[in-house]
């Protein structure tokens, strides 16, 4: 095992006049490493060193080393390395239980440490996990066709060429340049319509989330929030203290029920691809919310994750860019088009929100790493973002083609598959009878992974709503986007099977799930 190294300064406590410096210096170490602070291994602080930082001379920090070294606490010469003892003597252990007894604060009662409501309301929300990709994962882009050479050559020139002021920072509301080129590019490729001054940048969509949820939301008030829907999104309002309206979703997108709307502040939204349905928000739709927005004073938040990946239809400009841009807060992430990692997204705010949102930020985050943004700002300036895109959009065109194909061969009666117009997943409908979180189950067994829509929803049976079936439809997400096409056969086939299975009754829910 390498021997560590403290590389930093050994803070002890601090020494009593009456003990001598010697005593205290070794009393002190010896408690450091009985206590596990130093651990088995770890190389101790030059004895020059530790006398120069607690004003001794070099002769008491030596005499302190020996005595640490002839009890078995220390090994090494002084002069060229003293580490902690890798196996302590038995007695030492015994010390130590026994300081440990004593360390026990009141003995029997157990300290809780008490959290603040909104801790206690925050989910904690999965991750996007390192697990070995399967199909159909969803939610993911395809990480082994990113650019990741071009995106190590600007990191490194720009490392190369760092200057002070890019180690200083920047203004919370995020990079000038960077903020510059995201307006171009939301007005002419999205339909937003904004100053530069208006776009901030943010850690990804749930830190957009969290800055909409603390600057318009105050404990009991109503947030409307799609049904089935993104659970960043109703994680991030129910730790503000929002109450959820859940709002159902037909054909044309979100359902303006005046009675689910009803004293709603904020409603969210995913037009361009109704997260977890793929349904584009119809322009009729899209109009009635913006005249609902109007005359109640609410707020939309428009999530814009993933619709750079629009395959056919004409391009849906944002519900922001559709006249009623003060009551619009228009959000996206960098998480689909280039990586989940980088953790960068941006919010568009009307201009009367510039300077709230600003000091809100400040106080909460202040601004995403500075050297990410600039690496961004190059990536897009130099046409590389628009080139990733572009190729992207062909390659995931091509594998929910594959996708749609192939389930009509082998998924008929099973699983009805819908292509969409946008994004990186879609759903299949479950045929009657068959249950989604035994189809998950079974499908698992055998390598797939897809997820029950039920897992997004508030009902159990999830969704799409129309007045024929009351949405008691069961159905599944497909993320076809990061899965190669033979993976995508191979994973259509597995999924037959499980389907099969669950439909003749060998597989059900298992308890608890
Ligand atoms: C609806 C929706 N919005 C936003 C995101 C992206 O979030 P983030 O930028 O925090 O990674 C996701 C990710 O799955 C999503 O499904």
């Amino acid at each position: 095992m390498a021997k560590q190294t403290s590389a930093f300064d050994l803070v002890l406590p601090p020494r009593d006049s009456k003990t001598p410096a010697y005593l205290w210096l070794y009393s002190a170490l010896r408690a450091e490493i009985l206590g596990g602070r130093l651990r088995p291994g770890t190389r101790l602080p030059a004895t020059r060193d530790l006398a120069s930082q607690y004003g001794l001379s070099r002769g008491t920090t030596v005499t302190a080393f020996e005595q640490l070294k002839s009890e078995g606490y220390v090994q090494g010469t002084i002069g060229s390395g003293t580490f902690v003892s890798k196996v302590l003597p038995d007695d030492l252990l015994k010390i130590r239980r026994k300081a440990e007894a004593v360390a026990e604060p009141m003995e029997g009662r157990k300290i809780r440490l008490r959290i603040s409501d909104y801790a206690r309301r925050a989910p904690k929300l999965s991750g996007y996990e390192q697990r070995r990709f399967v199909p159909f994962r969803a939610n993911v882009p395809a990480m082994d066709l990113f650019p990741i050479e071009i995106w190590t050559q600007i990191t490194a020139r720009r490392l190369r060429k760092m200057s002070r002021n890019l180690l200083l920072g920047c203004d919370a509301l995020g990079y000038g340049p960077l903020r510059q080129a995201l307006a171009e590019y939301l007005n002419t490729s999205r339909g937003v319509v904004c100053r530069p001054e208006q776009v901030v940048i943010v850690s990804g969509m749930q830190e957009a989330l969290d800055l909409a949820a603390r600057l318009f939301i105050n404990p009991g008030d109503r947030v409307g929030v799609e049904n089935p829907g993104y659970v960043g999104a109703v994680g991030a309002f129910e730790a503000a203290g929002a109450k959820i309206s859940p709002l159902r979703v037909d054909e044309e997108g979100v359902r303006l029920d005046a009675a689910s709307l009803r004293g709603c502040r904020l409603v969210y939204v995913t037009p361009a691809h109704q997260f977890p349905l793929g349904i584009t928000m119809s322009l009729r739709r899209r109009l009635d919310l913006l005249k609902w927005a109007r005359a109640t004073n609410a707020i939309i938040f428009e999530d814009d994750y993933d619709s750079e990946y629009r395959y056919c239809g004409k391009p849906v400009p944002a519900l922001q860019g559709l006249a009623c841009t003060l009551q619009v807060v228009f959000a996206g992430s960098f998480s689909k088009v280039m990586f989940p990692a980088l953790r960068l997204g941006y919010l568009v705010v009307p201009e009367d929100l510039i300077e709230p949102v600003a000091a809100v930020k400040s106080v909460s985050t202040s601004h995403s790493s500075l050297l990410q943004q600039v690496v961004l700002c190059d990536f897009m300036r130099e046409g590389h973002y628009g080139r990733h895109i572009r190729r992207m959009r062909e390659i995931y065109s091509e594998r929910q083609q594959i996708l749609v194909n192939e389930s009509r061969k082998h998924l008929k009666g099973l699983l009805e598959v819908s292509s969409i117009e946008a994004g990186l997943q879609t759903v299949g409908w479950l045929t009657d009878g068959i249950n989604g979180l035994a189809a998950a189950e079974a499908a698992a067994e055998r390598g797939v992974e897809v997820v029950p829509l039920s897992r997004y929803s508030t009902s159990t049976r999830a969704c799409i709503w129309s007045p024929k079936n009351d949405g008691a439809r069961e159905g599944l997400q497909l993320g076809f986007a990061a899965i190669e096409p033979a993976q995508i056969k191979q994973g259509v086939r597995e999924l037959a099977t499980a389907l099969q299975q669950v439909r003749a009754g060998k597989k059900v829910v298992s308890a608890g799930a």
